[in-house]
Order: C-alpha cells, then structure tokens, then sequence
C-alpha cells in the first residue's frame, strides 16, 4: 500500500557506506519515515496486524535500528512481530501483489539468482519460506565487482548503476577481460577486480587520460564479462535441475545489460522469465513487508528477545 525508502547520500562521498553513519542516519529517519508510510497508504496504527523487520543480513547498527523500532512498535500496539531475512525478502519480491495492480508470480519451484551487493547466489526455492542455496560466490560478490571496478575508475558509491550508465554508450568488445572457470554453480569475482586493476595501471602507464577516454567502452567491456560470468551459471543451473520458471534479484537486478541479455536467453530456451521491476531490485519496504506476510499466514513470529544477526 506504500512503500517508502530513505536514502543516505552522505555515504557518497566516503566511497562507500560509513557503518556508524549508516545506524545514525536509520535513528534519524525511522519514525518519520514510519509515518510517512502509514500517511500514504490512508491507514493508521490501529489497522496494522503485525510488524516485520530485517534480521539480517547487514551492518548491526542499522539492524538494531529497526529491530527495536519492530519491537516498540510490536509491543505497544500487541501485535505479532516478525524477523526476515534480508536476503530471502529480496527473493520474495516477485511475489509481491501491488493493490489495484495484476502482476504475475512465478510458480514453484521457482529458480532465483540473487545478485546484491553482498552476495551471488542460485537459489531454489521449494515453497515461500523454504529454499536451497545451490550456487554461491567463494569470494566477493557481482555487486562488489561492479563497486571496487568502479571505484578504480574514480566513480561515485554504488558504482554499479554509474557502470550501467555509461555501458550502454560503449562497445562491449572493446577489451577483453578473462573470466574465471569455477567448478559446479559457484562464482568468484575477485580475480576480474584484480585483473582489471592491472590492465588499468598498465594502460595508465600509457597515458594518464585512459580511462577519461575510453569510460564508455570500459564499463560496456566489464559490464559484458560480468553478467556473462552470471548468465553461464543461471543456464548450468536451470539445466541440472530442470526449472524453466527463473527470475533475478537484489540490486546488481536492476543492470540493464544484464537484464537485456537474460531476455534473450529465455527467449532461446524458453524459459518463463520474471524480471522485479526496479524499485523492487534495490532495498526496499515492500520486500521486507510481503516477506513478513507469508510468515505471518503460517504463525512464524519472532519473540521480543530476537536479536539481529550481521551474518545469518
Ligand atoms: O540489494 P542491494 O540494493 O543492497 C544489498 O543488499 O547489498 O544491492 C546493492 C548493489 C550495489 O553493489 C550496487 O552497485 C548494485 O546493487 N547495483 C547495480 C545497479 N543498481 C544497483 N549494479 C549494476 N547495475 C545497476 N543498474
Ligand atoms: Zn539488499
């Protein structure tokens, strides 16, 4: 019914995000935000039946934040209180129904590569609130790739959707960047961060003004080594385990080349494709909130002593 985000912009310009901002900043904007919220879906406190909120995985700062804004809230108004997993929420947001809106869902078992900042995953998903990890990274994430990449290139925090920007004005042949053979469904991405760190220092060696001149082609070359890096993987598995109902999601979702080269994939292999739509990619309430429906269908509360947890 609403479906609100307070961004932190002061994280940009450290390059990346500022733990002890981050926790001050969710201090700061809980309760407005909270309000907002309710204002914009034309209800109040009265008719919310139960509260969820992110357990982890994240920074624990911010994790307390909203935990104990949860439980307040939870407490005061007795109501169930229900954790989620941040990354199962990211999952879970293709089932969201927007009111007054008819969306498709996928049907299970539903075959999901999550791409965030923090993780590269295949996982399938059995019913709503049971899934299989089947693929992971063994080092850095897609997401990470596309931020420290961008980073040496002096771009602003979260580099990933600046690369997008400008990959779609390059040539993604210009350059050449190896991509690693990891055994099974898994992903490794640092080897690409360290190899793309070498091939700019010695083209910088050239001439300072490389990467000035070539950004486009840059990020059009790295964008195409990582989502093929991603997209290989998504077919191995679609093929093990015979699921043709697949989808993506978290934030690194939202890359246009990504999303452009998984259309064509499906349509050759005839896949049902479901693609979040993009203020559904990045963090966001709404995933958190359908997350917290399904648990709350099947009774599955949190009590008043759960703790978040940075890693889960
Ligand atoms: O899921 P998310 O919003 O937060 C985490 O839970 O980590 O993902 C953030 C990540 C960042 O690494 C950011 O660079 C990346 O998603 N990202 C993108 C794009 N938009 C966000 N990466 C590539 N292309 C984009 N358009
Ligand atoms: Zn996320």
């Amino acid at each position: 019914m609403s479906n609100l985000i307070a961004g932190q912009d002061i994280h940009m310009s450290y390059g990346g995000v500022v733990p002890e901002l981050a926790s001050r900043a969710h201090q700061a904007n809980i309760v407005p935000v909270a309000d907002q919220a309710l204002k914009k879906a034309g209800i109040g406190v009265d008719d919310i039946d139960a509260v969820a909120f992110t357990l982890g995985p994240g920074l624990l700062g911010s994790l307390l934040v909203g935990t104990s804004f949860a439980k307040g809230f939870a407490l005061a108004r007795n109501i169930p209180l229900i954790g989620v997993n941040h990354l199962h929420a990211h999952i879970m947001a293709h089932f969201i129904l927007e009111k007054d809106k008819e969306n498709r869902v996928p049907e299970l078992p539903f075959l999901c590569l999550l791409v965030s900042g923090g993780h590269t995953r295949l996982v399938v998903m059995q019913n709503h609130l049971e899934m299989e990890i089947i693929g992971n990274t063994i080092d850095d994430a897609a997401g990470e790739a596309f931020d420290k990449c961008g980073k040496l290139m002096d771009f602003p925090y979260p580099a990933g959707p600046v690369i997008d920007k400008y990959a779609s004005e390059g040539n993604k042949k210009a350059f050449n960047f190896s991509k690693p053979s990891v055994k099974g469904l898994d992903f490794s991405f640092s080897g690409l961060k360290t190899s793309f760190l070498y091939f700019l220092r010695d083209r910088l060696k050239e001439d300072p003004e490389f990467i000035i001149k070539n950004r486009n082609d840059l990020c059009a070359s790295l964008q195409e080594t990582i989502v093929g890096i991603l997209i290989n993987k998504l077919v191995k598995a679609s093929q093990q385990t015979g699921i043709r109902e697949l989808g993506i999601a978290g934030g690194v979702s939202a890359n246009s080349g990504l999303r452009n080269a998984l259309a064509r994939e499906s349509t050759k292999r005839g896949w049902n494709l479901f693609v979040p739509p993009i203020a559904y990619t990045t963090d966001n309430a709404a995933m958190i909130g359908i997350t917290g429906y399904y648990k709350y269908l099947r009774g599955e509360y949190s009590s008043q002593d759960t703790a978040p947890q940075a890693r889960i």
